[in-house]
C-alpha cells in the first residue's frame, strides 16, 4: 500500500490522521477528498504533504477517478455534530448514507482496500446505571438523526462486502478530543469559552458519560485496522474512560485553565446517557495501546487546552457565529 485516499480528511480527526500518516509513513502517497464544509478547513493541513482534492464525497465521478488512482480508502468524511443533525437531518442523510453508497460503488469497480470510520453511537446508549460496555456484537439501535445515518452507512458497507467481495473493515469509536476540533463540539467549545471569557455550558445535569479517547490514540488504531486488521471485520475503538461524565469534564477544563463557575443550559432532546466501548478485540488481536491513559484525561486536555491556547487565530473566527447558533436554542 503506497498511495492513500482520505475522505474528509481536512475534517477534526481526518486531518489529525493525515498527520499521523506524515509523520509515520513518509514513503506514502496521500490524497484527501473534502467538501471543505463549515467543519473542514485548508489549513488543518498546512505544512503536510498531501494532496487536497475539493469535492464532494456524493460526486461519483470524481470518486472513481480518485479511487481508482488510490490503493486504500480511509473513509471520514460525513456530517459529524448530532445537534446539526437535530436542526437539519438533510445533509446527514445526503453525505452519511449516499456518499458513503458513492464510494462504495468505487471501491466495488475497481477491488480497493476499504476502512470505513464508525462511530460508539450506532450501538445506541446505555442507563447510567448500567456496568455494560459495547463489543463488536452489540445490536444497533442509534438514537439521533446523525448516528442512524452512520448506523445505515455501517450496514451499506458490510452488505457490500458480503454482496460484492468489498475488503472492508469498520471501527466504531468513541468520543474524540485534542487538536483541531470544531469549536461547536463540548471539549473545545469549553475550552474555548474560557479563553473568549464566557462561561462554559453544561447540558441539563451532566451526568452523561462519554468514553473519551484522544484523537491520536483513535488515529493509531485506525492505521492498524488499515494494515493489520482481517478484511470483514468490525473493531470497537475505545480508552477506558467510561467513569467520567460531561460535569466532571468541565470541572476538570475549570480547574485546569483556573476559570470560576459554570452554567446549566437547556439539555439536547434524546439525549444518549452513557457510551463505553470494549475494544478488547483490537488490543488483543492487533496489539493496540493507548497513550493517552491517565484516569482522569489530565494530560490529553492539558494538551488540548495548550493547542487551543496558542492557535487562537485557528478558532477565533468561527467562535462567535457557532456561539450565536446555540444562543438560539438556549444552550
Ligand atoms: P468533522 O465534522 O470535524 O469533519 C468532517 C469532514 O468531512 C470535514 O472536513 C468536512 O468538510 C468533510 N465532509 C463533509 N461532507 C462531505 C462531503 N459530502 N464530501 C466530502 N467531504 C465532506 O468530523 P470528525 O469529528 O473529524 O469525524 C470524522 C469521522 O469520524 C466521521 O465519520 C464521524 O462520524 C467519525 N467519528 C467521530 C467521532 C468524534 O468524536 N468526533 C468519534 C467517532 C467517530
Ligand atoms: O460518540 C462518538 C460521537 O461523539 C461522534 O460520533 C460524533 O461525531 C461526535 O460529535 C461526538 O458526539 P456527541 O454528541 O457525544 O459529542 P458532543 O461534543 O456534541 O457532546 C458531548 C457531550 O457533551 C454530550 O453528552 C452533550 C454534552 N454537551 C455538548 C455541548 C456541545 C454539553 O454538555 N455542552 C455543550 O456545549
Amino acid at each position: 500500500m503506497n498511495h492513500v485516499l482520505v475522505t474528509g480528511g481536512a475534517g477534526f480527526i481526518g486531518a489529525n490522521f493525515v498527520r499521523l500518516v506524515s509523520a509515520q509513513r513518509p514513503d506514502w502517497t496521500v490524497t484527501v477528498l473534502d467538501k471543505l464544509t463549515y467543519a473542514g478547513r485548508r489549513d488543518n493541513l498546512a505544512g503536510l504533504d498531501a494532496r487536497l482534492v475539493v469535492g464532494d464525497i456524493c460526486d461519483a465521478e470524481l470518486v472513481d477517478e480518485l479511487v481508482r488512482e488510490a490503493d486504500a480508502v480511509v473513509h471520514f468524511a460525513a456530517e459529524s455534530h448530532n445537534d446539526n443533525s437535530l436542526r437539519d437531518p438533510s445533509p446527514f442523510l445526503q453525505t452519511n448514507v449516499l456518499g458513503t453508497f458513492t464510494l462504495l460503488e468505487a471501491v466495488r469497480r475497481h477491488d480497493k482496500r476499504l476502512h470505513h470510520i464508525s462511530t460508539d453511537e450506532v450501538y445506541g446508549d446505555l442507563s447510567l446505571d448500567d456496568p455494560a460496555r459495547f463489543t463488536e456484537t452489540t445490536a444497533y439501535n442509534p438514537s439521533s438523526p446523525y448516528s442512524a445515518t452512520k448506523a445505515g452507512s455501517d450496514h451499506l458497507v458490510r452488505a457490500w462486502a458480503r454482496s460484492f467481495g468489498v475488503r472492508a473493515t469498520i471501527s466504531t469509536c468513541s468520543n474524540n478530543y485534542g487538536p483541531y476540533q470544531h469549536v461547536e463540539k463540548f471539549i473545545p467549545r469549553q475550552i474555548t469559552n474560557v479563553l473568549a471569557g464566557l462561561t462554559p455550558k453544561l447540558y441539563g445535569t451532566g451526568e452523561q458519560v462519554r468514553d473519551w479517547i484522544h484523537v491520536d490514540d483513535h488515529n493509531e488504531a485506525v492505521l492498524l485496522i488499515l494494515e493489520q486488521g482481517r478484511i470483514g471485520e468490525t473493531y470497537v475503538i475505545g480508552a477506558d474512560n467510561d467513569h467520567v461524565n460531561n460535569k466532571r469534564v468541565i470541572e476538570l477544563i475549570c480547574e485546569l485553565m483556573g476559570a470560576g463557575d459554570y452554567e446549566h443550559v437547556a439539555d439536547r432532546p434524546g439525549h444518549d446517557q452513557r457510551y463505553a466501548m470494549d475494544s478488547t478485540k483490537l488490543r488483543e488481536e492487533l496489539g493496540w495501546v493507548p497513550k493517552y491513559t491517565d484516569t482522569d484525561m489530565r494530560a490529553g486536555l492539558e494538551q488540548t487546552i495548550a493547542w487551543y491556547r496558542d492557535n487562537e487565530a485557528w478558532w477565533r473566527p468561527v467562535k462567535d457565529a457557532t456561539e450565536r447558533a446555540y444562543a438560539e436554542r438556549g444552550q
